[in-house]
């Protein structure tokens, strides 16, 4: 995502007669986005990667379906009642709110993956609200536990394994265009700028070991929102060394340097990555504003473009009442929205908050499914009558 990284052998220029252990002619995988353009990753396998039999479609995903149209409300979803799932990362996904821009889930996987997932629609971004686990990939093995953000960028064939009795309660946000670093974060040369909200250490990679004889050969690809299934003839963990800057990573978002102003900052100095469509934030624990008369709660606000989603993680949220840990509120665009009767007053004088929050704004309406109506507190809205 941000570094280029050198994983196990490659030869010294791409493109040119690179062999393995035994002498065979190793095959090169150009992984590259936004056509040749964007960023890339060169990758060697002892087989050609594109030796997959198409098996035929896979049902039984959960899709995100919009369920009849409702009024402008602000709402509130518990997602802490989803109940816990017996299956795998892959198919325990229920879709909440979703627009053309994002998908925005939450799952309770109770089991391993039992097959390899390319995503060829999004780039996914995992926030683990609770649990533990490894994303196997060919670029390796990324270890994740609570707190972290996963990124998985758009094609990486991957799958989960869940650690040992951790229950898992994971957020999940497909970017339908692209998910990055926020260009003002970068200098010119792409390198993180000494004011930016994290640095390149915070960023952990997988842990490489080439050519790991992997057994598993079923994989799924999403694209058009359509499961295809096939089978790789060879493991697709042939691998014996990468180069480039796509892979998938990890950030604890405790990592994230939070900013307090003399007065309330906007959120959107909380940004931690920008998806198209879609500004993503963390809130962490942090002092509060120091001028003498400040009011550090949020003041009431109409940002008449986006729609606002805020998963609440941990901690007393400052501005609400009646929201717990694992709350999903989304606050449309086209009414205002702000703090619960007297939350802006009784923060006068507060000089810090353990809140800890994954915020979206995203530019579209977005849509509630019929997972998500099961999950409504519906008293939300009239809770902000005093
Ligand atoms: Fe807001």
């Amino acid at each position: 995502m941000l570094d280029r990284i050198l994983r196990g052998r490659v030869p010294r220029k791409p493109h040119t007669r690179h062999t393995g252990a035994n002498g065979d002619l190793l095959y090169e995988e150009c992984f590259t986005r936004q056509g040749f353009d964007g960023a890339y990753t060169v990758l060697y396998h002892r087989y050609r990667p594109h030796e997959q039999s198409f098996q035929g479609f896979v049902e039984g995903f959960p899709m995100p379906t919009a369920i009849a149209e409702r009024g402008l409300l602000r709402r509130h979803y518990k997602t802490w009642e989803l109940p816990a799932d017996a299956q795998s990362p892959l198919f325990a996904r229920r879709p909440l709110l979703f627009n053309d821009d994002v998908v925005i889930s939450v799952s309770k996987p109770g089991v391993d993956d039992d097959r390899f997932f390319v995503n060829a629609d999004a780039d996914d971004l995992y926030f683990i609200q609770r649990g533990a686990g490894k994303l196997l990939s060919p670029f390796g093995t990324l270890k994740f536990t609570q707190g972290d953000y996963v990124c998985v960028p758009r094609g990486v064939l991957s799958r989960f394994e869940l650690a040992p009795g951790d229950e898992q309660y994971w957020l999940s946000i497909e970017c339908l265009g692209a998910l990055e670093i926020p260009r003002s974060y970068l200098n010119a040369l792409g390198q993180l700028k000494l004011d930016a909200p994290y640095c390149h250490r915070d960023f952990r990679v997988p842990e490489f070991q080439p050519a790991d004889d992997e057994e598993l050969r079923l994989v799924t690809v999403k694209r058009g929102n359509r499961f295809h299934g096939f089978e790789c003839a060879h493991s697709p963990f042939d691998v014996t060394g990468y180069d480039g800057t796509v892979y998938p990573v990890a950030f604890q978002i405790r990592d994230f340097e939070p900013r307090v102003g003399q007065v309330h900052l906007p959120p959107t100095v909380h940004t931690t990555f920008q998806a198209t469509g879609a500004t993503i934030c963390s809130f962490v624990p942090r002092p509060l504003d120091f001028h003498t008369e400040a009011v550090p709660c949020p003041y009431p606000h109409s940002s008449v473009h986006v729609d606002e989603v805020l998963f609440y993680v941990s901690g007393s949220f400052q501005s609400r009442e009646g929201v717990d840990a694992g709350s999903l509120s989304h606050h449309p665009a086209g009414i205002p929205h702000g703090p619960h009767p007297g939350a802006y007053e009784s923060s006068v004088g507060k000089r810090a908050t353990d809140e800890l929050a994954v915020m979206l704004d995203c530019s579209s309406a977005l849509k509630a499914t019929q997972f998500a109506a099961l999950l409504e507190d519906s008293a939300y809205h009239e809770s902000f009558l005093a």
